[in-house]
């Protein structure tokens, strides 16, 4: 670990006096003096800056330019072994109360946690560049918008941040006219000079064996060490639009969301706007791309990731998407099953840790049936068919422009009001393809209960399951069950505006262990179901855990569906549901007396309904 003597005791920016951009300036200077850079760059977000950037990445061996007929204005990033995804053992909150931080976080003292930072950042940046990174999530000047700024010594990161926020001159205007800003600091930790002050060799993707990613939610700041990796890294991103806004939105009542944000249009051409919050690896992408097998639907894509939500002057729940790109998973995504995403990376595109072809192009497992005859793989070596590895890594990723995305809904940028948020896991048992919530307040718990099966559990059996809370498992920055909380609270003031809440699984599976239901642009039959009870225009059959579709409601027509399966697809059994409810009172247990009251009603309800069902 670095040591420096002369670091600064702490870091104080947020109580040093003064206006937003005199704090900015103060805060700018600390860190350098902490982290010793060679030189400091304002970041501006012109395009020459990004081509600047681009070619000092490739003339250090950082970046490769792909093939520019192929894939024009498009670059692959291969990092080290030891840093391809976020680092969720290394990710701390550091809440001045430890149980503001919930069971669920890792929670470090901050006096400690600076303290340790301190020395880990001291001469954390010596021989490189220091890149100040001023950025906005939502348009800048936006209704629901936030500014932040990120320091890095990364150039990749410059690059990325480009293409996932709104970067630059305009986001400095707002904070010289008083507007406020999130800190967020971002070092590689490696420095390129040792204490003899001699300039070493840089590597081609520099990064460290010791990380932290680390959250002060009271001063909202974002503390980020030794990872060059996208969630790790691009701090706008999981740390500050999640983590820290989740925090911001509990003290001033909206909510930082995990969620994908579509806009679908029905064939009377009226519009609806829809949030759906699932786990990672459960089709997120796929649904905000999703092109309909039904006639006369649409879907357009706002958001693949992060939606957020807060009450309008007209009383309804308004959405962002407030990032600007897509950071995608490339494994999986195919002309078959993305045909939407393959065609947003077909140029000016940030592609990390996936294979490379002999005429300079990408691949990964997915793009395409057959796998080429050759490939540099990720970790630059030589690969065939026949090696036994993957060519890509699993979590190799694209990062591009939003703009690029042929579905982008013309209002993208702006906000709009939410009629439907869908929530969903990952279950074989169970959970029926879709089910409207009772209310608001049972929408919550079905939220709060979202799961996902560990192992593919036999028909009717819970198996062991892992939850994941509004897909915010990782990223809240707070107590959990104050979060749980604050939905019923939000919802207390959205009333009857409130839009609806349904559950949805894409994953169930029939005795013969396959998937009963055909998923991705099939699951438009499903939000036809869903926007037809937004309009009141179906009724729906009450079941023990919410309201299910009549069979003749759901439009299976072109399907190879038998009535048998369907009937399977949305089979309550009354015993596998009380076990899932005792379940459900175990996991909420470990949040103590913080579990909102509201929780044991709905289960009292539901088991009272389950056992008249026997
Ligand atoms: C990330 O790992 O940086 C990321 C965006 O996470 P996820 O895709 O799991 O949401
Ligand atoms: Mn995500
Ligand atoms: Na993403």
């Amino acid at each position: 670990m670095i040591t420096n003597p002369n670091h600064p005791a702490r870091l104080e920016h947020n109580v040093v006096p003064g206006s937003p951009r005199v704090r900015l300036d103060a805060w700018v200077a600390d860190v350098a003096r902490l982290t010793q850079p060679d030189d400091i760059v304002w970041c501006d977000g012109s395009a020459e800056e990004s081509r600047r950037l681009t070619r000092q990445l490739v003339a250090e061996g950082k970046l490769v330019e792909l093939n520019p007929d192929l894939r024009p204005g498009s670059y692959l990033a291969r990092t080290s072994a030891n840093d391809v995804a976020r680092v969720e053992g290394r990710t701390f909150t550091c809440s001045v109360d430890e149980d503001d931080a919930g069971p669920t976080n890792q929670w470090r003292d901050p006096v400690e946690m600076r303290a340790e930072l301190d020395g880990v950042f001291a001469g954390s940046m010596r021989g490189r560049t220091m890149y100040v990174v001023p950025f906005s999530l939502g348009p800048v000047g936006g209704p629901l918008s936030q500014l932040g700024v990120e320091i890095t010594d990364s150039a990749y990161v410059v690059l990325s941040m480009g293409l996932m926020t709104r970067l630059g001159d305009r986001v400095l205007r707002e904070i010289n006219a008083g507007t406020p800003w999130v800190a967020t600091v971002h070092s590689l930790g490696h420095p390129l000079r040792g204490d003899d002050g001699a300039l070493q060799e840089d590597v081609a993707w520099p990064s460290n064996d010791t990380k932290y990613i680390v959250q002060f939610p009271e001063t909202r700041e974002i503390w980020s060490y030794g990872s060059g990796y996208g969630g790790n890294a691009l701090l706008a991103k999981k740390c500050f639009a999640l983590r820290i806004a989740s925090v911001m939105a509990r003290d001033e009542g909206w909510l930082a969301e995990h969620m994908l944000l579509i806009k679908v249009t029905s064939p009377e051409n009226h519009t609806f706007h829809v949030a759906a919050a699932f786990p990672s690896a459960c089709g997120k992408t796929n649904l905000a791309m999703l092109q309909p097998t039904i006639p006369g639907w649409t879907v357009e894509t706002i958001g693949d990731d992060i939606a957020w939500l807060k009450q309008g002057s007209d009383g309804r729940l308004h959405a962002i998407n407030p990032e600007a790109g897509f950071f995608g998973v490339a494994p999986g995504t195919g002309t078959l099953t993305n045909p939407i995403a393959v065609e947003t990376v077909r140029a000016n595109t940030i592609f990390t840790n996936v294979a490379l072809t002999d005429d300079g192009d990408v691949w990964w497992e997915g793009l395409t049936p057959e796998a080429p005859a050759h490939l540099i793989d990720w970790t630059g070596a030589d690969w065939t068919p026949s090696s036994g590895t993957p060519a890509a890594h699993p979590n190799s990723r694209f990062t591009v422009s939003i703009d690029q995305c042929p579905t982008l809904a013309e209002d993208a940028h702006e906000s709009f009001p939410l009629d439907a948020i869908l929530f969903g896991g990952r279950r074989a048992t169970n959970v029926p393809l879709v089910v409207q919530a009772r209310d608001w307040k049972h929408g919550v718990f079905l939220g709060a209960t979202i799961s996902s099966e560990q192992t593919a559990a036999a028909e009717g059996s819970v198996g062991s399951l892992r939850r994941d809370p509004f897909a915010m498992l990782p990223f809240c920055g707070y107590n959990m069950a104050d979060y749980w909380s604050h939905w019923l609270d939000v919802g207390d003031r959205l009333g009857s505006r409130a839009p609806k809440i349904f559950q949805v699984n894409w994953f169930r599976k029939g005795d013969d262990g396959s998937y009963l239901w055909p998923g991705f642009g099939d699951n438009s039959r499903v939000l036809e179901w869903i926007l037809r009870r937004v309009e009141n225009r179906i009724p729906a059959v009450r079941v023990p855990i919410g309201e299910v579709p009549r069979l003749r409601d759901l439009d299976v027509s072109g399907l190879d569906v038998t009535r048998d399966r369907l009937e399977q697809l949305f089979d309550v059994d009354p015993d596998s549901w009380l076990a899932e409810c005792d379940l459900t009172e175990e996991f909420f247990a470990q949040f103590g007396d913080r579990v909102p009251p509201e929780f044991a009603d709905v289960l009292r309800s539901t088991r009272y309904s389950l056992h008249s069902a026997r």
